[in-house]
């Protein structure tokens, strides 16, 4: 029987660093709303010409030398991002050729902020029934290029960046992912949605004129269930584990808001100290934030050999999934 575990991680966050007083100086807000409300302080942005598999293949260089594997050794190739370069091919092909990897499958996963849990949960399923020995997996936005940035209800949320994870097969059931928990309900689809683009809407110089191809949400009805489901997940995703909140050594949270995060280690008993936590500096990677704080937590000597670390997420779908990791 193989297991999965984490051998490498990488990063990227863009150059530019936009604060809250920059957004100020764009629409109606104040630093004192927008940090008391989601504990974002500043954001990175992409470059005009930086796309989001550019930033991927920046974060994969470092997490390919972190593994100290040679490229070639990736036979999957799994991207998380609701901001791609094109509608198709998919980003993870962009991945694949940038990096000059050989004809290896490879694709991408529309599953929002949870991107890259759905990605994990996907690559563990291939590495234990032995369809792939070794799983790059990445979530990245560019979600700065997806705003409409004269709307302050969700243009000061989010940020640009890019991590990544490689995966691969153990023998040992005692490391790596020990269990996984996601879910959906696309009944709640409509609160969060990037209205015009696709098929339901294709884009028309009415769409562009109305701001359709944007983040839509409603922040307040998102706000509730995301509070309930990181909540779900991480517990459930424990309870897979037979463990409890006193056994995290470190939780990753999803970054959207400082008030959710909150809430959940409250709930899982999981103490402040034991909680990664970035928002303040980065904003809502969507599907970036959990690979990006891994690898951050990882360079900050914060996740030990034989730690347990949590990670939980939720997301526009509604989709959500917690993972539990032994290191
Ligand atoms: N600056 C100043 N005022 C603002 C701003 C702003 N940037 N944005 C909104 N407001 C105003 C609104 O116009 C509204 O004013 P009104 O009451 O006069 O109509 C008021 O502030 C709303 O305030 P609150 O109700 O207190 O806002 P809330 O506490 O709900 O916070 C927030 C808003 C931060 C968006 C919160 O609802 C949230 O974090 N939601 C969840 C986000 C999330 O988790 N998303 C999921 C992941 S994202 C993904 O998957 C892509």
């Amino acid at each position: 029987m193989k297991y999965a575990k984490i051998i490498g991680t990488g990063s990227y966050l863009p150059e530019r660093i936009m604060t809250n007083a920059d957004w100020e100086k764009i629409v109606e807000t104040s630093d004192e709303w927008i940090f008391s409300r989601t504990g974002i302080k500043e954001r990175h942005v992409a470059a005009e010409n930086q796309t989001t598999s550019d930033m991927i293949v920046e974060a994969s260089k470092k997490a390919i030398e972190d593994a100290n594997i040679d490229k070639d050794d990736i036979d999957l190739i799994i991207v998380g991002t609701i901001t791609p370069d094109n509608a198709y091919p998919s980003t993870a092909n962009w991945v694949q050729k940038k990096l000059g990897i050989k004809p290896i499958p490879s694709f991408d996963i529309g599953a929002a902020c949870s991107g890259f849990l759905y990605g994990l949960t996907v690559a563990n399923s291939m590495i234990k029934s032995g369809v792939a020995k070794t799983v790059l997996v990445a979530g990245a936005e560019t979600m700065t290029k997806a705003l409409n940035w004269k709307d302050r209800n969700t243009c000061v949320l989010f940020g640009d960046g890019a991590g990544v994870a490689i995966l691969t097969a153990t023998e040992n059931k005692n490391e790596g992912i020990l269990s996984t928990y996601w879910g959906a309900d696309g009944n709640l689809g409509n609160l969060l949605m990037q209205p015009a683009g696709g098929s339901a809407m294709p884009a028309s110089k009415e769409t562009v004129e109305k701001n359709l191809h944007t983040v839509h949400m409603s922040g307040n009805e998102v706000f509730k269930h995301a509070v309930l489901r990181m909540q779900e997940a991480a517990m459930k995703s424990l309870e897979l584990a037979g463990f409890s909140g006193e056994d995290v050594d470190l939780f990753i949270p999803h970054q959207a808001n400082l008030r959710i995060i909150n809430a959940t280690i409250k709930r899982a008993k999981i103490p402040l100290e034991k909680t990664f936590i970035n928002i303040e500096n980065t904003a809502n990677i969507s599907a970036g934030t959990i690979p990006i704080a891994l690898d951050q937590a990882r360079k900050q000597s914060r996740i030990k050999k034989g730690d347990i670390v949590l990670l939980a997420a939720f997301g526009a779908g509604f989709t959500w999934g917690g993972i539990t990791i032994k290191f």
